[in-house]
């Protein structure tokens, strides 16, 4: 089983970070070192070394790297919002970055999340507006999930052995954006488009999970011969003034961790568990709540194991 986390390069300096890393995972992902503000800086220029640090950190300690993601609609640099490009221009910037990023980490990165949150919010079952699609798009807009395949051939042409995902937030459960992803994924299977994966997010606020619906929905995905990741698991906490949580909240979220560990352990094509960060010191949840939630991770601020750890270790000790 894949135990993994979304790491910063800048902390694996930190002993304790590095320590704890080391000792209780074996799989990292570049927390934001491979969006495209940081990795594709400049039209012309790729900065390949924060993600470059995270790899060699990951083989020192034999770890695998998962690469987060290839296509976005967020943190994108600004020569690419404001360069007001054609749409054959956007498909060639596009196709470019897909095959220098996964080209340089062929071999390095085992799988991909080529494409991250492409489905609406508001929009139950729709595709989201973006450069991507329609702003003007890379020339496919008005057909469907077809920009989305073309990235996938573009993934797979640069790297034929990793392994392509499609990652998701708010698609856990049986709902409307997770009945269009699997319509998406079953169609691509069908017709041989070159997908191996589905990511769940898995960020979960206000300390509830429907996991029954979520394991309902781990077992229709992998039913179609793909594997799930559940990839960026967090159970954010309401917290005080000081960023601390109640203490009855850490032993609810730690069930939650075990719930969603032992959803997953329960299909054998749900081959990873990864959490967003591992340590409270460091987690998006506190700048994206404006600090009124935070404590969503398995260690707390001083590296110290939370309920949630222990509660995630037996549920993996239990095993599948
Ligand atoms: C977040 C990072 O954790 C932050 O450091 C960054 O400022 C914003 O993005 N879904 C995703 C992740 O797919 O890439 C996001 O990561 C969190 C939500």
């Amino acid at each position: 089983m894949l135990i993994g986390t979304a790491v910063r390069p800048a902390q694996l300096s930190e002993a304790a970070y590095a320590a704890t890393l080391g000792r209780d995972f074996n799989m990292v992902e570049p927390e934001d070192a491979l969006k495209w503000e940081v990795v594709h800086p400049e039209r012309q220029s790729f900065n390949f070394l924060p993600g470059d640090q995270i790899v060699d950190f990951a083989s020192r300690h034999g770890m695998k790297v998962r690469g987060h993601t290839l296509v976005w609609h967020r943190q994108m640099p600004t020569w690419l919002t404001e360069g007001k490009f054609t749409s054959s221009e956007l498909a060639e910037i596009l196709e470019q970055h897909i095959k220098t990023v996964a080209g340089h980490y062929r071999g390095k990165i085992f799988a991909w999340d080529v494409i991250n949150e492409a489905y609406d919010e508001l929009q139950p079952g729709r595709l989201r507006s973006t450069i991507w699609r329609d702003q003007p798009g890379i020339g496919l807009v008005g057909s469907g999930s077809s920009y989305i395949e073309r990235c996938f051939r573009w993934a797979h042409e640069a790297d034929p052995q990793a392994l392509l995902f499609y990652n998701e937030a708010g698609a856990e459960t049986m709902n409307p954006k997770s009945d269009a992803i699997y319509a998406m994924v079953r169609d691509f299977r069908q017709r041989g488009v070159p997908i191996d994966g589905v990511g769940f997010q898995m960020h979960i606020a206000k300390l509830h999970a429907d996991v029954a619906s979520i394991s309902a929905n781990i077992h229709r995905f992998t039913a179609l011969g793909v594997q799930v990741h559940i990839t960026e698991m967090d159970v954010a906490l309401p917290v005080d003034p000081n960023g601390n949580p109640r203490p009855e909240d850490l032993q609810r979220q730690a069930d939650i961790y075990r719930e969603i560990a032992t959803a997953c352990l329960s299909h054998p094509g749900c081959t990873a568990i990864q959490t967003w960060g591992f340590t409270d010191k460091y987690s998006w949840i506190g700048s994206h709540s404006k600090q009124t939630q935070g404590a969503a991770l398995p260690f707390d601020r001083n590296y110290r194991a939370k309920p949630a750890y222990e509660a995630l270790r037996k549920a993996l000790e239990a095993g599948r």
